[in-house]
């Protein structure tokens, strides 16, 4: 089956910079959000605020009118994914995403229940995209898993896998984005985190295989996450715009 034909529509105008919330408390997350808001495409919520916060941080998020994308990697039988991602429409998420490795049964649920619900309500459907192999594992991992692929070989193998399951993208290395571009088409969306270097400066941490904004966006990123180089400056919302300057997005 084809991939959605508007997806690519609905982002293309878009800041490409999703910048990663990656704070302990709402209070945190709301400050950078004020701080942030105009200036990037949008703000991702992961394991440790959407643990300790709650659905209400991304409410109200989404009721100033910003994108969030819910990184919470459902990976559970069809019908418990698609309980979670009918939930996540209801909270007007922009993007969410999905273990590709719940395979296609899981994909189609997760697709279906996002188009049911938001059809429902009346909205426009969030765009659901998957993980496919987490950067934090290595040949030898995958082989201890029963996976005897190369990692870049499954990653590509994993978004052709979600392609087909029409999901709208994948996240990514920004190693293996080329790749995926070049099996899975223009239209398909690609989310990487790991970027450094360029403009977007951080001292040194956990990132290992990065990729600067500029270079990530030529080998066919459609959306950067960025944590600490943007909310561990001194000024966030003059580091993002000097990542969005970088990309030639204002
Ligand atoms: O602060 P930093 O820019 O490293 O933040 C990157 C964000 O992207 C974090 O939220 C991290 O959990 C997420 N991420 C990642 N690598 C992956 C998948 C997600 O860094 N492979």
């Amino acid at each position: 089956m084809l991939p959605r034909m508007d997806t690519e529509a609905r982002v293309a105008h878009m800041n490409k910079i999703l910048v990663a919330l990656d704070v302990a408390t709402p209070a945190e997350a709301t400050t950078l959000a004020t701080a942030l808001r105009g200036a990037v495409g949008g703000f991702k919520i992961g394991y440790q605020l959407f643990t300790a916060a709650g659905p209400d941080i991304v409410r109200a998020l989404v009721a100033h009118g910003d994108r969030v994308f819910l990184d919470l990697k459902f990976h559970d039988i069809p019908n418990t994914v698609a309980g979670a991602v009918a939930a996540a429409t209801e909270m007007g998420v922009w993007m969410l995403n999905v273990h590709a490795a719940g395979g296609t049964a899981m994909l189609q649920a997760a697709r279906q229940a996002a188009d049911r619900r938001s059809a429902e309500l009346g909205v426009t459907p969030p765009l659901v995209i998957a993980v496919t192999v987490l950067t934090s594992l290595d040949a030898a991992a995958l082989d201890d898993v029963g996976v005897s692929a190369a990692p870049l070989d499954q990653a590509v193998r994993l978004a052709q896998l979600a392609r087909a399951a029409r999901l709208d993208g994948v996240v990514a290395s920004p190693q293996e984005t080329a790749a995926i571009r070049q099996a899975c088409g223009e239209e398909f969306l690609i989310v990487t985190p790991g970027i450094r270097g360029g403009s977007a400066a951080s001292g040194p941490d956990d990132q290992k295989r990065t990729m600067a904004p500029a270079d990530a966006v030529a080998a066919g990123s459609s959306f950067l996450v960025v944590g600490r180089p943007i909310t561990g400056a001194k000024d966030p919302r003059a580091a993002a715009a000097r990542i969005s300057g970088e990309l030639g997005a204002g």
